[in-house]
């Protein structure tokens, strides 16, 4: 009942049956089309397992969660937004592509790009810092990425180096949309002058607090809304902590980040580049009004020399040190 699929989410199919008439099938992958491997992640609603679709042997990442689980913590409207928000953003390689869902009686199934290399974060700990041209290569394929999701009116509202996964050929893929929001559609205006098309971001609202304490924006903190600008936010966090192997607010508790990020009290290590300060400082600004755009931030001296749109996706990734 509260898991039915809404629209034709279905496979059409033409064969060539036994008496050489064509015949349409309609289709629908199940559980049973996949052969499942080994895990890949486990969250407290999900289960991450590798899996093979068994009739063109491609490997997937298959995202399980258990209804009754979902159900009884009152996540189902996370889940739902997870499913709308990836919906939305299939035409990107930054961003992790939803492929199929289907659901049997215990659980839902999400099939999901497999990211091959895992969590940024645990490339992050490998190596402790990265190196400018590291941080540049990463810190340019996530912008690219988040400049396509709320191009597309989604916000994630939790990027941190675990939801940025890694591909084969160490390329980001963003993952975890369940704390997403999508935002208003765009009144239908009578002249197109190829501005923003989705102007209305101002009326974006969470309603309570998502996301992770670290990278948490002051506005969601004291306004409880937040909009574009704090993925950037989150954005300057990551930066900071590329370079350094640390976010720049961290308590001993969630209360005492809180504490810092309202305080804005961090301080950069010695060592800490000049251009990478400067930006750093102009993403963590409390008032977002005032904090860099994706714009902005693609023509800061920091991301000089750095190809903008397809070809930053052609590009090798640089050996990690
Ligand atoms: N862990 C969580 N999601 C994943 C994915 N899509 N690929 C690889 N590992 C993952």
């Amino acid at each position: 009942e509260e898991w039915k699929e809404k629209g034709a989410a279905v496979g059409v199919r033409r064969e060539v049956d036994a008496n050489g008439q064509v015949v349409t099938k309609v289709t629908k992958k199940g559980v049973n089309d996949f052969e499942f491997g080994r895990t890949l992640g486990e969250g407290s609603y999900s289960t991450v397992l590798a899996a093979t679709d068994r009739a063109t042997l491609r490997e997937y990442a298959v995202k399980v969660l258990d209804k009754k689980h979902i159900i009884k913590e009152k996540k189902v409207k996370y889940v739902n937004i997870e499913k709308d928000t990836l919906n939305r953003l299939t035409n990107h390689p930054g961003i992790v592509k939803l492929y199929f869902t289907f659901q049997d009686e215990r659980s839902l199934y999400f099939v999901l790009d497999l990211a091959s290399n895992g969590e940024l974060l645990g490339v992050l700990k490998k190596m402790g810092t990265f190196d400018e041209e590291c941080t540049r290569f990463y810190g340019s394929q996530i912008l690219d990425a988040v400049e396509y999701m709320h191009s597309r009116g989604v916000l994630h509202r939790d990027l941190k180096p675990e939801n940025v996964l890694l591909d084969s050929k160490m390329h980001v893929k963003i993952t975890d949309f369940g704390t997403g929001k999508i935002l208003d559609e765009p009144k239908p205006r009578k002249m197109d002058n190829g501005a923003d098309p989705f102007p209305r971001e101002e009326s974006a609202r969470a309603v309570s607090f998502v996301g992770t304490a670290e990278y948490v924006s002051p506005e969601l903190l004291t306004a409880k809304e937040g909009g574009k600008p704090t993925d950037l936010w989150a954005f300057g966090c990551i930066i900071f902590q590329l370079l350094t192997g640390r976010p720049p607010f961290k308590g001993a508790t969630e209360y005492l980040t809180f504490d810092k990020i309202l305080k804005l009290d961090y301080t950069f290590p010695s060592g800490f580049p000049d251009v990478a300060r400067d930006l750093v400082e102009r993403l963590l600004v409390p008032d977002p009004s005032k904090r860099l755009t994706i714009d902005h931030v693609k023509n800061h001296p920091f991301f000089d020399g750095v190809n903008w749109g397809t070809k930053l996706w052609e590009q090798k990734a640089p050996r990690l040190k």
